[in-house]
This record gives structure tokens, sequence and C-alpha cells, in this order.
């Protein structure tokens, strides 16, 4: 799909369907809407008289205007109350419009820059949130349906138009908001991908391609290295697969210094069964996304590399399938960390703490300025925020404060949650250091208790994506599977830090 600037009044571009916005409470149409209505012989001011078109957020009410203007069909997307209106609501509204053209058999589109000049929201950022709306609510994972679909069609080109003058803002939000999407969608794709097809090999494998395309600098530890540099936790997990773990490390440097500004690291288990303490087999596909961590680290290092800010960042990625077997970690067994800590392993099912307990200690040994760590990590923490928004935890407020900024910004949303010293008590082992799990409650939390560990008082965010990171249905720019969350909060946080 082309994204493209028009200068046109979008009256006048020949277009499969046009898109004008209605607002809610408004008593005719206004801009483009009213000059669409003035050719369309007033329909839309009777839709909106007779009650039919409210305005409301997400309503799509399509048109045909059998040949009284160049396009074949308008759409009028309700934007809701204009005073409510915010950058997220453009995401969905114009995703949800866009599958519904699609649904009718449109190929081209031509949109205004919905939103610019409506609470201080610009015509940069509302092109580019228009972008990632059409990018992301368009997006299908269909590689393993065979045959085809004669009465399927997709969307090819979208033109947003508008005057001279805003040409080059809208044309740096197409960009940016072509980036962002992009990168979200390859997060979804690794997330949607089986396990048999996504292996910790075919992550490095990905990483590597990453690297390739972009001018990433790439190292990719195998299980030789990691037992010489003593990743005992990462190394425990992955004893029980006949798929040898990896260990991926993505470098992007945007300045001279030698110093990692930056160090993001994402949980990559490419399946989690449990191990021996095994999960009930209802839904267990789902742990197919047990490794959206890592795909979002890797995915936001592709639209770091492309959008060039002055910073360095580092992606660490352990990878590695957690099965039962002959050979797996059992209830009891003490492993010893990178770190020299030891760890007693009570639940193998608590096993994305294991193995970023040795990522976050490579990462603390790098000395970066920030460290942000992304994983599906906790049910508890599903059980706690639901779907809506994604746990935040962290040791350092300016850094959290940052973080929800950009996840804001984003439409991604994070609420943070408390790190109270009390929890701390629950992990402590009468045989080790700390053990792997916590009591009945608060398992989100002990669960960033237990990565706290391994931190070294460097300013650090944890990210707990379990409720986020895959949608079951389609809503606004959502479609079912992986969300992408939170590719876009990550890179637009690396981009204020490079500010
Ligand atoms: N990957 C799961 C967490 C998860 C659950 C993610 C549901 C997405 C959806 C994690 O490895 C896990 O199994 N956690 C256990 C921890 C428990 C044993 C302390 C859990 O949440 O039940
Ligand atoms: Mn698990
Ligand atoms: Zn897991």
């Amino acid at each position: 799909m082309e994204i493209k600037f028009i200068a046109k009044d979008i009256v006048n571009v020949k277009a499969d369907a046009i898109i004008v916005s209605a607002y809610e409470g408004m008593k005719q149409p206004a801009d483009d809407a009213a000059a669409v209505d003035g050719a369309m012989g007033g329909i839309i001011s009777q839709l909106i008289k007779q009650g039919e078109i409210k305005g409301k957020l997400n309503e799509v009410t399509l048109l045909h205007s059998l040949d009284k203007l160049p396009a074949a069909r308008v759409v009028v997307t309700g934007l809701g109350k204009k005073n409510e209106l915010t950058t997220d609501r453009i995401r969905g509204a114009i995703a949800e419009t866009c599958r519904r053209l699609r649904q009718k058999g449109a190929t081209t589109i031509a949109t205004t820059a919905h939103g610019a000049g409506i609470n201080s929201i610009s015509a940069e950022s509302a092109a580019q949130v228009i972008t990632e709306g059409a990018m992301l609510g368009l997006y299908s994972f269909r590689k393993y349906i065979t045959g085809n679909d004669d009465n399927r069609r997709e969307i090819k080109l979208i033109s947003i138009a508008g005057s001279k003058a805003e040409q080059p803002a809208i044309l740096k939000g197409i960009s940016k908001g072509t980036i962002l999407a992009e990168a979200a969608n390859a997060a979804r794709d690794m997330v949607n991908e089986p396990s048999n097809y996504m292996t910790p090999a075919q992550m490095a494998t990905i990483a590597q391609q990453s690297a390739d395309d972009y001018g990433l600098e790439i190292s990719v530890l195998e299980q030789q290295q990691m037992e010489d540099m003593g990743m005992g936790a990462l190394l425990g997990v992955a004893q029980g697969s006949q798929q040898l773990p990896r260990f991926i490390i993505l470098l992007y440097r945007g300045n001279k210094s030698s110093r990692v500004d930056v160090a993001l690291v994402g949980k990559g288990i490419t399946f989690d069964s449990g191990g021996i303490s095994i999960k009930p087999s209802e839904k267990m596909d789902e742990m197919k996304g047990d490794m959206a961590g890592g795909a979002a680290v890797m995915a936001a290092m592709n639209a770091i590399a492309r959008l060039e800010p002055k910073i360095n960042v580092t992606a660490l990625i352990p990878a590695t399938e957690n099965l039962p077997s002959g050979s797996a970690l059992k209830p009891g067994d003490i492993l010893t960390t990178m770190s020299g800590k030891t760890i007693e392993v009570l639940n193998t099912d608590a096993e994305g703490r294991l193995i970023l307990a040795d990522a976050l200690s490579y990462a603390a040994q790098l000395k970066p300025r920030h460290i942000v760590d992304v994983a599906t990590l906790t049910g508890a923490c599903m059980v706690a925020l639901g779907q809506i928004c994604s746990g935040a935890f962290g040791n350092n407020q300016a850094l959290l404060d940052k973080v929800i900024a950009a996840g804001n910004e984003a439409g991604e949303r994070m609420w943070q949650m408390p790190m109270y010293d009390e929890y701390r008590e629950l992990i402590k082992s009468n045989v080790a250091d700390i053990k792997n799990i916590g009591n009945r409650y608060g398992g989100a939390i002990t669960a960033a208790k237990f990565l706290a560990e391994f931190i070294d008082n460097i300013p650090w965010v944890h990210l707990d994506i379990a409720g986020t990171s895959m949608s079951d249905k389609e809503q606004g720019y959502l479609v079912r599977g992986g969300t992408g969350v939170p590719v876009r909060t990550l890179v637009n946080l690396v981009l204020s830090l490079a500010r």
C-alpha cells in the first residue's frame, strides 16, 4: 500500500472513495464535508437532520456519489465530540473506515488531514496518525492461507489531500507514520507466526536481516558463549528444548560516544508450555506469542535506525523455548545467574524472569543510562489491568514518566504499578538468594521485584505486556493476533531521550 500527498481539494479527487468527517453534535456538515454535501445535492445535511449521521466516534456512513463527484463513494466518518478529539481517536476511526472500504472492494482512497488544527493537533501529526491508523488497521496475517480468494482486494493507495502550504508537514507525517506502523506490523508478524517457524534461531535470522537492511551492528551469542558467560538461568530454561537458545544483541549508533544511552531488553520465549510445571492445554497455543517483548524490541530498532536519532541504543533479546522433557528444569532446582546470584526455581512456568535475569545483568554490565525491558511476564498483570493497558514498573520516577508519556503519544497506554519494599519479602528463598515465585497475590509486582535484583540501580522501567500484546478482536487499529505493543512507545521514548 502506498500513502501519498495530493495538492487538491478532496471534492476534486478521483478515487474509489473519499473520507470526510462529522463531529457529534454538529447541525450541518462543515469544511470539506460541506463542499462534498453541496456537490451531492445536500444528502449529508439531510442525513444529519434525520439523525442517521450523528458524528459518533467510529460511526461510518457510506454514500455513493452516482457520478456527482470524481470519486465513486463518500464516507462520512464520525470523530466524536470535537473538544474530545485525540490523535489516537483519529487512528482508530481511520482504521475502521479503511477496513469497511476494503470490505466494499475499494482499492484507492483519499482523505484530508482529519483533526489538523483541532485541540492543537498539527497537520504533521494528523498525517502521521492517519498513516498509522490505515496501515495498522488494514494489517492482516495471511501467510498460511492458501488458494486465491477472488473477492478479496487490498487497498493500494491512500492519498492525503491538502494545500501546497501543508505539503511539507503532511509528507513528514506520512513518512514517520509509515516507519512506525511498518515496525509495529513487523512485530505483529513475529508474534503471529507459529512457534514451529518462529524458533530462537529464526528470531536471530530476522535480527540479522534487520541489521543488513538498516545498518545495525549485530552479534548473536550461541549456547557455548552463554555457558562461558555464566548465563545459568537462561540456559536452565533452554535445557528442556531441542531448539538451541540464542542471545541476540543489536546495536544502533547515533552518536560518537561509546556510552550506551538506552538498553532495550525483550523476553523472547518462542513457546511457553510452562515446562515441567506445565500449563493447561486450553489456550496454550497463545503462548507462541510469549516472544512479543523480544519482537517489539527488535522491531523498534528497525524504526530507530530509519529515524536516525543522535543516541546509542542496544537491544538484547534472550530467546528460547520453555518445554518439558527428560532434560528440563525441575521445581526445586537452583540456578546460578550471570550476576552470581542464585535462584531457587519453584515453578518452571515463571521462566520469563529467569531468562531476563541474565539479560538484565548483561544490560547492567554495559552501564547504560537507561534500561527498559518488555515482557509478556505474568498472567497476574492481565488479571489486574485487563487488555487495555500495560503494567509499568520501575526504580526511577523520571524515566517512568517519560515511558508513560511516550506511550500516551502512541496510544499505547501504561499504568504504573507499586514497587514497595514489602513485596521483596515474598521472593526470599530458604535455600538460595531468591526464589522465582511469590505467593498467590500481587504476582505482577513480585515478578517486577525479582527483575529489580539484576538492575544494579540503573534507571529502569519494566513493561508487563501480558494483557496487551495480543488482541482477541478487531477494534480500532487493532486486529486479531499480535498488537505490536509497545513498539511505537519505545521509538517515541528513544526519540525523546535523544532530544
Ligand atoms: N508467559 C506467561 C505469562 C502470560 C500469561 C503471558 C498469559 C500472556 C498471557 C509467563 O511465563 C507465566 O507463565 N507466568 C506465570 C507465573 C507464575 C507461575 C508465577 C503466570 O502468570 O501464571
Ligand atoms: Mn511461563
Ligand atoms: Zn512465559
